[in-house]
C-alpha cells in the first residue's frame, strides 16, 4: 500500500480510566477493549499493514490486583477461541511474544496450535505482547546469542536477529491511547526510528476510522533516519569535483 507503514504497534491503554469515568469495574474497560482488539487486527489489514504488535499485558502489570490479572488472561483465552477462524481465514500470522509460563495451560496450548497452524502464513504478522517488556526482550536477547556464541562480540544485526520475533522488523509508527506520552518498556530495540503517535482517545473508544486517520496523516511526515531532508541541498552550488591523479 502507498502509506509506506510497515509495522504498528500499539500500547492499548485506557480501559480502567474508561470505565471508571462510567461508574464500572476497571474489568468492564478491559472487557470492551478486548472487542476494539478485533475491530483493529482487521483495520490494520485492510490498510495493507505488514505487521501490527499489540501491548496485551506488561510485566508491570503483575503488580495489579489478582482479580484485574485473572480476567486478562481469560479475555485473552476468549479471543483466541473467537477469533482462530477469522485469523486462519485471513492468513494472519500469529505469536505472542514474553513470559507466558504463568498462562493457564490451556491458554498455552491455544497459543502454541495457533502458532503452530499460521506459522508459513504470508498475510499479516499479528504480535500479541504478553508478559513482556523492552529490556527483558533485549537481555534474552543478548543471552541467546552469547549462549550460541561464545567469546564473540555483538553487532546490532546479531541483537535484531535474536529478538523475540525479528521478522516484524522496525516499527514505523507507534501508537499510544489514553493520553500518556510515555513508552512504557515497549519494544525499545524496534522504536529507534519510529513515528510517535499519542492519542488522547482511550482504547475502548479506539476505532479503525482513527487508525486509518494516523496512518495517513503519519505517511505525510518526512522520516530521515537521521539524515537530512530530501530537498536541503537543492539550492546550494555543487562542489567542484575534483579527479585525482594517482601517479
Ligand atoms: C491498559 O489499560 C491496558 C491493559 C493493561 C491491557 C490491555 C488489554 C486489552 C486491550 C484487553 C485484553 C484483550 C486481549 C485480546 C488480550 P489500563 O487498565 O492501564 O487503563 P488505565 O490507564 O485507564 O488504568
Amino acid at each position: 500500500m502507498s502509506h509506506g507503514i510497515k509495522h504498528v504497534a500499539i500500547i492499548m491503554d485506557g480501559n480502567g480510566r474508561w470505565a471508571n469515568q462510567r461508574l464500572r469495574p476497571r474489568v468492564w474497560g478491559h472487557v470492551r477493549g478486548s472487542t476494539v482488539v478485533s475491530d483493529i487486527v482487521q483495520a490494520a489489514d485492510d490498510l495493507g499493514v505488514e505487521a501490527l504488535t499489540l501491548y496485551a499485558f506488561s510485566t508491570e502489570n503483575w503488580s495489579r490486583p489478582s482479580q484485574e490479572v485473572g480476567a486478562l488472561f481469560r479475555l485473552l483465552h476468549k479471543f483466541l477461541l473467537k477469533e482462530r477462524k477469522r485469523l486462519l481465514a485471513n492468513k494472519v500470522s500469529f505469536r505472542v511474544i514474553g513470559n507466558t509460563t504463568r498462562l493457564p495451560q490451556d491458554t498455552k496450548d491455544l497459543i502454541a496450535k495457533l502458532e503452530t497452524e499460521t506459522k508459513d502464513f504470508a498475510g499479516l504478522k499479528l504480535t500479541f505482547c504478553f508478559s513482556y517488556g523492552g529490556r527483558m526482550e533485549l537481555v534474552h536477547a543478548m543471552n541467546s546469542f552469547i549462549t550460541a556464541n561464545p567469546g564473540k562480540e555483538i553487532t546490532e544485526e546479531d541483537v535484531q536477529d535474536h529478538l523475540m520475533r525479528p521478522e516484524t522488523g522496525d516499527v514505523d509508527l507507534l501508537i499510544r491511547t489514553g493520553g500518556e506520552q510515555r513508552v512504557s518498556n515497549f519494544l525499545l530495540w524496534q522504536i529507534a526510528y519510529a513515528e510517535l503517535c499519542f492519542t488522547p482517545t482511550k482504547w475502548p473508544d479506539f476505532t479503525a476510522r482513527e487508525l486509518k486517520r494516523i496512518v495517513e496523516s503519519v505517511s505525510k511526515r518526512e522520516r530521515r533516519f537521521g539524515g537530512l531532508p530530501a530537498a536541503a541541498d537543492k539550492n546550494l552550488p555543487r562542489p567542484e569535483v575534483q579527479s585525482i591523479h594517482v601517479q
